[in-house]
């Protein structure tokens, strides 16, 4: 959560930082602030709510920092106090010399503070960040170096950070590090951009330095000085970032969360190709190193996620175990990484991720990996820091998402999945070959099922005129489709606050049915398959209790008119793929709803894309 931005060179400072910061705003949007560098002080410059508040802000003060060249920006999500503007970030010293920018959580703040407030420090704000100031201002005092004093506090520092750093005496310097939290510097000539990530600075370069944990990165115009933490230097390596500079258009959408679901079709296509050749064929994951011994070995796989990457990681269990005959454990990594987890070297963990930057499931890998696990990771960023830490990579290419409800990432987290159960099946043998043929056909047909669907959506818009005002809402599925019953409640109560519930609909009757009565809506995802008999007995039982009827379904059957209020047809598919399928409507659903309502659907309240806090 939250993005920085740092710039030091020749160019006015201001405008690459707000175009920065504009690229961040996935990370966290409930305030934002610039320090730039101007004559002989540092100006601050802060604003709550949108970057385009700050963007007022700083139209009123032009003449002030119109010449700087040197500054750094952030856009928050806030942790520790209130969004207002004196929390928002830069934050500053007493004597306002020294102003620092903050990504992650000072887990050790409350001490700090303390021994910090004894020394004579004088807190504005209640965030964590602001310890971090006044810690390397004493630093400094001591030292009068700025890269030193840096050094000096971070060991006192408990907790992840990234942080961009410029005082008033060094108009030549920025002091950047991070432990458990992304940045990285990108090189121009004469030049160099900090950011939290690639997009905020890719339009100015594409040479970049990841920096790791602990290290130290001083920064002046003409050089950069890389250190450990014990200050021995580094040589860094720079690396090509393999991105195009993309414009973050809506492509004539209202919103990015339609356009992204309107490319789900071509992101299937993108990932097949190359990986799935002929129905003949075996599927190709270059990146995937698991060999025949491995997985002859493997006594069981742990998926570790969260959020809606964990309702893929549930889909891929379904899929794994019914490919491979290996067992799945699927566990939310926040929960994962607080207990004595079982995981050895004949387990495969798999990590999904679509911003590969997500910090309980990076803890959870990383204490995977110190076990001896197999770790692969599917990921959308095959350049974070999960990727990196990764034995095996599916990347899942599904482009940028900027809408902060996953639509586009979330389907090509699928298609990994049954990609990566093929490829394990057809090393194991474990699958038919009439099977794999089947399963190889019908997953290449699916975009064009999208495509039928997404030009018939008049019915999911009719759906949520009718039902949008509701204060609750109910998804049941049963087996394979259980997650999409979670991520279609999920999706809808990030982007319209409705209080959306997904159940297995075999657990209705042991509790859940005493919320049933003719004010609440029950969405029946009732794909044709194994359990598609016992979810219609369970929506027999939910129409009993007065509950308005929705089925979304690729049956025929005409009784459905009798049990459903209103019916949301989608095509055929074999019951194996049908999550794919199923979840196009949902998403649109929960679109047209939270648009019906007039909700900000991009950038829903309280929430942020990449959660890098655990
Ligand atoms: C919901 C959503 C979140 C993320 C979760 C994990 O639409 O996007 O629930 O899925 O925060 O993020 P990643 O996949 O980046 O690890």
């Amino acid at each position: 959560m939250c993005g920085i931005v740092g710039y030091i060179g020749d160019k006015p400072v201001v405008d690459i930082l707000i175009d920065g910061l504009h690229q961040l705003e996935y990370r966290g949007y409930d305030s934002a602030g610039v320090a730039v560098q101007c004559g002989e002080k540092i100006n601050v410059y802060k604003a709550e709510g949108k970057l385009e508040n700050l963007s007022s802000v700083l139209m009123q003060h032009k003449d002030e920092y119109s010449a700087s060249t040197l500054g750094i920006g952030h856009i928050r999500w806030a942790t520790h106090g209130a969004p207002t503007v004196v929390n928002a970030h830069p934050h500053t010293c007493n004597c306002g010399n020294l102003v620092i920018v903050h990504n992650g959580i000072i887990e050790n703040f409350k001490e700090l503070r303390v021994k910090l407030e004894k020394l004579g420090a004088k807190f504005k704000t209640q965030t964590d960040t602001e310890v971090v100031a006044h810690l390397i201002a004493y630093k400094y005092a001591d030292t009068q170096n700025l890269t030193k004093a840096v050094q000096l506090a971070v060991k006192e520092i408990e907790g992840a950070y990234a942080l961009c750093v410029m005082h008033n005496n060094d108009k030549n310097t920025l002091v950047c590090t991070k432990r458990n939290a992304p940045l990285l510097v990108g090189i121009g000539n004469n030049e160099f951009y900090v950011a939290s990530d690639v997009p905020a600075i890719i339009k100015y370069t594409k040479k970049a330095v990841y920096l790791n944990d602990n290290q130290i990165v001083t920064l002046s115009r003409e050089k950069m000085v890389l250190i450990d933490e014990n200050g021995n230097e580094l040589q860094p390596k720079i690396e090509t970032l393999p991105w195009e500079p993309v414009a973050l258009s809506k492509m004539g959408y209202k919103h990015f969360m339609l356009k992204e679901i309107h490319e789900q079709p071509d992101v299937i296509r993108n990932i097949l190709v190359g990986k799935l050749h002929t129905t003949e064929e075996p599927i190709v994951l270059n990146e995937v190193k698991l060999t025949r011994e491995t997985l002859k070995n493997l006594t069981r796989i742990q998926i570790i996620a969260c959020g809606t990457s964990l309702h893929a990681a549930m889909i891929g269990k379904y899929i794994i175990e019914n490919f491979c005959g290996i067992a799945v454990d699927v566990e939310a990594s926040s929960e994962y990484i607080y207990r004595k987890t079982v995981t050895d070297a004949n387990t495969l963990v798999i990590g999904v991720s679509q911003s590969g930057e997500t910090a309980d499931t990076l803890t959870a890998i990383k204490q995977a990996k110190a076990k001896g696990s197999h770790v692969l990771i599917i990921t959308n960023r095959p350049d974070s820091a999960m990727a990196r830490e990764a034995d095996s990579l599916v990347p899942v290419s599904a482009g940028i998402e900027v809408s902060v409800a996953a639509t586009k990432s979330y389907i090509a987290q699928l298609v990994s999945f049954y990609l990566l159960a093929m490829y394990m099946a057809e090393i194991k043998g474990s699958l038919e070959s009439s099977v794999l043929k089947s399963l190889k056909t019908d997953l290449t047909q699916i975009p064009q099922k999208i495509e039928q669907m997404l030009s018939h959506k008049e019915k999911i818009q009719q759906c949520a005129k009718i039902y949008a005002n509701t204060k609750d809402f109910i998804y049941i599925a049963r087996g394979i489709n259980y997650p999409t019953a979670l991520e279609g409640a999920l999706k809808l109560k990030e982007i319209s606050y409705i209080n959306a519930t997904g159940y297995p609909a075999g657990e209705l009757k042991h509790g859940p049915i005493a919320m049933l009565d003719e004010s609440m809506p029950v969405l029946s995802i009732l794909m044709k398959g194994s359990v598609y008999e016992k979810l219609l007995s369970n929506s027999e039982e939910a129409k009993a209790r007065n509950a308005r009827m929705i089925a979304l379904t690729n049956s025929k059957d005409e009784k459905l008119k009798d049990l459903f209020d209103f019916i949301i047809e989608v095509p055929d598919i074999q019951e194996l793929l049908s999550p794919i399928i199923a979840m196009v409507p949902l998403q649109l659903l929960a679109y047209y709803i939270a648009e019906y309502l007039g909700k900000d659907v991009d950038q829903p309240r309280n929430l942020a894309k990449s959660v890098t806090v655990e």
